[in-house]
């Protein structure tokens, strides 16, 4: 059985991270995210289909040095092709029933369950479902207390939301829904195929699942994932190999290779591989890209600094993003702001 991972996205609201990686590499305490997500597919799956675009020679490159039981194939799109196209360009790839994951998130959820549930249902496709507050940001369902699902809203105004359960970026599905998607052009699974599925066949389910759920859209959920993950697993940090600590970490996960000056602070961070933290620094809630420099007595809170960049000792800044270098040409064009708070 195959898995598609949608990893094409570019992943524009954990720029600058985004803009020298593919949005389904960016490590997670450490592990590029993608990993979680082929961890969590039942041994049933034997083929993953990377479905990608930006980047996706960074994936290839990953994939050839990296074990995993199953046969991975990075089905590279000419361009994007959304949600729905991607799925589609993947059809030579699929049999007659097959798993769609977002590759952005990390969660609980039991993908042999949810199929068990879809058989059970007799479906033609069955989604996962989330409990949310703020359901502005995602797909809204209308459901039947069977689980039949009515409606589907992608991104609603709060007020017009049909409930508070949302796709949780998980689907399984039959391989007739291939027929509703066209070849070659860009759709949304969500806004288009969804919807008419639903119309078409009243034969479309949610799953709803108890635990944890976590949507890395935003550095704001990156960061928080790893304040998560620490406590999950009942850590107070969590260290890469290789790392000169000379300072005072907490609540912090520090990659492979890592140097922390004399008397350098730093708490409820990341900071990603080949990062030299100077003497006497101070660094809160931050990430920091690979191969950068935080220069001595520089002060840092709520800020996000591009792999590979340098910031002059003394710096004191908050809610900044630090990019100098040039924003890959086919990164969509939108201004850095306030990345944090976004
Ligand atoms: N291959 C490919 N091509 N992948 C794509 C493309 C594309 O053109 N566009 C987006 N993706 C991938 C993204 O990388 C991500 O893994 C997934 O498709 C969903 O796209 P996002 O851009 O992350 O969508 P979203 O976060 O706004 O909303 C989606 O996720 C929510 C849950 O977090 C939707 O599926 C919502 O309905 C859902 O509630
Ligand atoms: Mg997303």
């Amino acid at each position: 059985m195959e898995a598609i991972i949608l990893s094409g996205g570019f992943g524009t609201r954990l720029r600058p991270l985004t803009y020298t990686r593919a949005k389904s590499l960016l490590p997670i305490m450490n592990k590029p995210m993608v990993s979680y997500l082929i961890e969590m597919l039942p041994d049933s799956v034997d083929t993953v289909i990377l479905a990608a675009n930006y980047k996706k020679i960074q994936l290839e490159e990953y994939f050839e040095t990296s074990n995993t039981n199953k046969t991975i194939i990075v089905n590279d799109e000419p361009k994007p092709l959304g949600t729905g196209g991607a799925v589609k360009f993947a059809e030579k790839y699929l049999s007659d029933e097959f798993f769609v994951l977002n590759s952005d998130i990390i969660c609980s959820l039991n993908l042999s369950d949810m199929m068990t549930f879809h058989r059970k249902h007799d479906a033609v496709s069955t989604i996962s479902l989330w409990p949310v507050e703020n359901v502005s940001e995602f797909g809204v369902v209308e459901i039947q207390k069977n689980g039949n699902i009515t409606k589907f809203v992608e991104k609603p105004k709060q007020e017009d939301a049909p409930s508070n359960l949302i796709n949780a970026g998980a689907y399984f599905l039959e391989s007739s829904i291939l027929d509703y998607i066209e070849n070659g052009r860009l759709i949304s699974m969500e806004k288009e195929i969804f919807p008419q599925i639903i119309t078409d066949t009243e034969s479309f389910y949610g799953y709803q699942f108890k635990g944890y759920w976590m949507d890395i859209g935003r550095i704001r959920s990156y960061l928080d994932i790893h304040q998560d993950l620490l406590i999950k697993q009942n850590k107070n940090n969590h260290f890469g190999n290789n790392i000169v600590n000379n300072g005072i970490v907490n609540k912090t996960t520090v990659g492979n290779d890592v140097v922390i000056g004399k008397n350098s602070k730093i708490e409820k961070s990341i900071i990603l591989d080949n990062a030299i933290i100077e003497d006497d620094a101070i660094i809160s809630n931050s990430v920091i890209g690979e191969n950068c420099t935080v220069c001595s007595k520089s002060q840092l809170s709520w800020v996000v600094v591009g792999d590979n960049e340098q910031i002059s000792a003394n710096t004191i800044e908050e809610n900044k993003s630090f990019w100098t270098q040039e924003i890959p040409k086919e990164f969509p064009k939108k201004q850095i702001g306030n990345v944090i708070g976004e």
